[in-house]
């Protein structure tokens, strides 16, 4: 058994129901462009709503983090990530907590409790000395030599407001000498295997720290980094998580990994991560925006080092890679299986349209790189809107040759041709939580009722891609083979307005997931929703199987009003939408 399959069995053996790993994408969370981490699709539960699976949950979560995208080529970095996690909502505090991951480790995985050592929260002006953890790991044997308290390190939030608290860390030493008789966190044989969180806190966006009605546990472990260390490698890349992978860059290359690690690590990386995103129901496609822009980034620098490698691009090399991963991962996450098709045409198309520029791109790089000392902002734009060089791959290759770009000017250009503005993208990477304000969830029942009429109006084939809201304006992406008319609008707008004038209830009911399809509600992806689902109906015009929140009564929402329609992708239109 892997890790993951040992770990789901332990934490249900201590009577927790596993949940499934939500989309790489999240849904109606405008704040970050990914989940980052296991915690973030449960948030609204970390706040106190019920969870349909109850109190005691684990997964595997698929997580993507970018703000270290240039780090990735060194032994550690990856792009995507798994995580694992244990919650208790409300149920078991830091006593089991600690006492399980302690069991797992020595019991499970077998490590010598010797090799571990741990963090604790030391206190500050606000929140006091986390003395019961502490007790608890000395009463199981980590020697006091092995226990170090910190303060910053171990308090954690998601961005800067959110469920929070103090947690312990848990570190091993990966090292085959004598493990040192005390631990110091600065040493980096001492490596993080797992963090447990004791949120018991709400820190609200004016930074205020409030009690949260229900103390929570979250915890998360990175299954690279620990199936790594117990294989006993200090290259996550010979680990059995990439080894075959790598294997097959040899062999498109022609090339021993060793000499070559670094562009090979961006390779494996980068279309592994270009996979997840591709085959997530969101439907992402390159693009210059969001989501888009960073798999157009991933899937244009691996074959940028592809190209060091004297791969030959226009070969199937990309896709001998993908297949690779989709057929190791294709057990755990289905929509691998599901979008393989699309995935292999996404880094096909990409490949084929950088490819048509790359070769001239690199010409004219040279060319600058002979001429000049720094890349100037119109230069560095230029190589982005003629050869479709992303500005990050711009500033890789001139850091390769010791230039500099001007980052500044590249925007400004960047701006004044009206594309959307890198740094507000670069805003999400920051993370942090949706906010559900009480415009958002006016929003969010709005989008409810557009889904509904636009099934009355244009088509009852009609079904979600993807919606995102902000306090400002919502969108909504559903498929649909023709523009929207202007009358066909109007009606739709009309409809929604009708809806919001009958004043009409929201109501939530929970059912199996059986029942949810049965009653006809709709949903957009059933297989990633725990069996038994909640659904909001609004009188008896919508039915959608959702985890809200919403308001609880349609003349909440205000006037609506669609600003644009556009197309998002191939078969899939965009709707944004106002409420006044
Ligand atoms: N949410 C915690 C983390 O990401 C467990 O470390």
């Amino acid at each position: 058994m892997n890790l993951k399959e040992l770990y789901i069995d332990f934490f249900i053996s201590k009577g927790h129901k596993q949940i499934p790993s939500a989309p790489v994408v999240p849904e109606n969370d405008p704040s970050v462009l990914f989940n980052t981490a296991g915690m973030q699709p449960l948030i609204p539960y970390l706040l106190g709503e019920h969870h349909p699976y109850g109190t005691r949950l684990c997964d595997y979560q698929k997580c993507i983090r970018t703000n270290d995208l240039d780090e990735v080529g060194d032994t550690t970095h990856h792009t995507f990530f798994e995580m694992l996690g244990n919650w208790s909502l409300g149920d078991y505090f830091k006593d089991e907590s600690i006492s399980w991951s302690f069991e797992f480790l020595t019991k499970v995985l077998k490590i010598d409790v010797n090799k571990l050592a741990v963090t604790v929260f030391k206190g500050n002006d606000l929140i006091p000395f986390d003395e019961v953890s502490y007790n608890k790991w000395l009463e199981l044997g980590i020697k006091k030599e092995h226990i170090a308290l910190t303060e910053d390190d171990n308090f954690w939030i998601a961005g800067s407001s959110g469920p929070c608290g103090p947690d312990t860390e848990i570190f091993y030493y990966r090292h085959s000498g004598t493990v040192p008789s005390s631990f110091d966190v600065n040493d980096n044989n001492w490596v993080e295997i797992w963090n447990n969180v004791f949120m018991q806190y709400y820190k609200d966006e004016a930074g205020n720290i409030s009690e949260l009605p229900k103390k929570n546990v979250d915890t998360g472990m990175g299954v690279e980094r620990v199936t790594t260390i117990l294989e006993g490698f200090d290259d996550n890349y010979l680990s059995s998580i990439w080894h075959d992978v790598i294997e097959v860059i040899e062999d498109v290359s022609h090339l021993p990994y060793k000499g070559n690690e670094k562009s090979m690590r961006i390779i494996a990386d980068h279309i592994r991560t270009a996979v997840f995103i591709a085959a997530d129901p969101a439907g992402i496609k390159p693009s210059n925006t969001d989501q888009g822009y960073i798999l157009r980034r991933l899937i244009r620098r691996a074959i940028r080092h592809a190209k060091k490698l004297n791969i030959a691009i226009d070969s199937n090399w990309e896709e001998l890679i993908a297949k690779q991963i989709i057929t190791k991962y294709k057990k755990y996450y289905h929509e691998l299986v599901d979008n393989e098709d699309d995935v292999l045409e996404v880094l096909k198309n990409e490949k084929n349209k950088f490819n048509k520029t790359l070769e001239k791109g690199l010409k004219e790089f040279s060319k600058i790189v002979s001429k000049n000392k720094e890349i100037d902002g119109l230069t560095a734009f230029h190589l982005y809107d003629t050869y479709g060089f992303p500005i990050e791959l711009t500033i890789e290759l001139a850091n390769e040759q010791g230039l500099k770009v001007d980052e500044k000017g590249f925007l400004e250009n960047f701006k004044k041709h009206q594309e959307l503005s890198r740094s507000s993208s670069k805003a999400k990477f920051k993370g942090g939580l949706a906010g559900n304000s009480a415009i958002e969830t006016r929003y969010h029942t709005a989008t409810h009722l557009l889904n509904a009429a636009l099934k009355e109006v244009v088509s009852k084939d009609i079904h979600q891609r993807g919606s995102n809201i902000t306090v400002e304006r919502m969108r909504f992406d559903f498929n649909c083979d023709h523009k929207l008319t202007e009358e066909e609008k109007e009606k739709v707008e009309n409809l929604v307005n009708k809806w919001i004038d009958e004043a009409l209830d929201v109501k939530c009911v929970e059912m199996t997931k059986e029942e949810a399809l049965a009653s006809g509600a709709e949903c957009m992806f059933i297989d990633k929703y725990p069996d038994i689902v909640t659904v909001y109906e609004i009188g008896n015009v919508s039915k959608e199987l959702c985890g809200g929140p919403h308001v609880k009564n349609t003349k909440e929402i205000g006037k609506f009003k669609i600003v644009k329609e556009e197309a998002s992708s191939a078969g899939v239109r965009r709707i944004k939408a106002v409420i006044e």
